[in-house]
């Protein structure tokens, strides 16, 4: 996609975003956006691109369960449990394919980051990386150890990612949460094989 045409897509999904999510989500999302750009400057990632994904990521997090459940069929992937459980989880796919069929937004790595920015997946490129890393951490989110914040701000871009998916294991398993399979092959396909838990 051109300059010209992210640009616009980005000024409409800002619009779709503001008018369906409550405040505090949208507020969530424009930090993303913000934090995913200045991301994608550091790692030599399009930060047009990394705005848009950021601003796009949680705009279906306010769907109701039936319509999430229907839109994310329309990617042809099945529902696995976890989803079918918690239809919540399926806003980044349903956002995903939103952003293709209403925005007419066409780049891959924009669709793939929005898509898995929940669970992450094996393999992401650099723009997934940033996108699942700036939704976890992004500086409204609370409760973070300071002396952790500085390490992570100190590493390269997989071990952002290594360490945003260690924590998100611990925080699920502390809580008795089921871990997403591949939540574990991600943080796997970083850093070698982990345990099973
Ligand atoms: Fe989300
Ligand atoms: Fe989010």
């Amino acid at each position: 996609m051109t300059l010209e045409e992210l640009e616009s897509v980005t000024e409409k999904v800002n619009l779709y975003a503001l008018g369906v999510l409550a405040p505090p989500r949208y507020d969530h999302s424009l930090r993303v956006a913000t934090m995913a750009r200045d991301m994608c400057v550091r790692f030599g990632v399009d930060p047009v691109e990394g705005y848009l994904a950021g601003i796009a990521h949680d705009m279906c997090k306010s769907g109701r369960e039936r319509w999430l459940l229907a839109m994310a069929l329309r990617d042809g992937q099945p529902i696995v449990e976890v989803e079918e459980k918690k239809p919540s989880l399926l806003h980044g796919r349903a956002a995903a394919i939103l952003l293709e069929s209403d925005f007419g937004v066409t780049d891959r790595s924009v669709l793939d980051a929005v898509r898995h920015h929940t669970f992450g997946a094996p393999g992401m490129d650099a723009l997934g990386k940033i996108i699942f890393v700036a939704d976890k951490v992004e500086p409204g989110r609370t409760g973070l150890d300071p002396e952790w914040l500085e390490r992570l701000h100190r590493a390269d871009l997989d071990g952002m990612t290594a360490m945003v998916l260690e924590l998100n294991i611990a925080y699920l398993d502390s809580r008795g949460k089921s871990v997403s399979p591949v939540t574990r092959e991600m943080l796997a396909s970083l850093k070698g094989p982990v345990p099973a838990k």
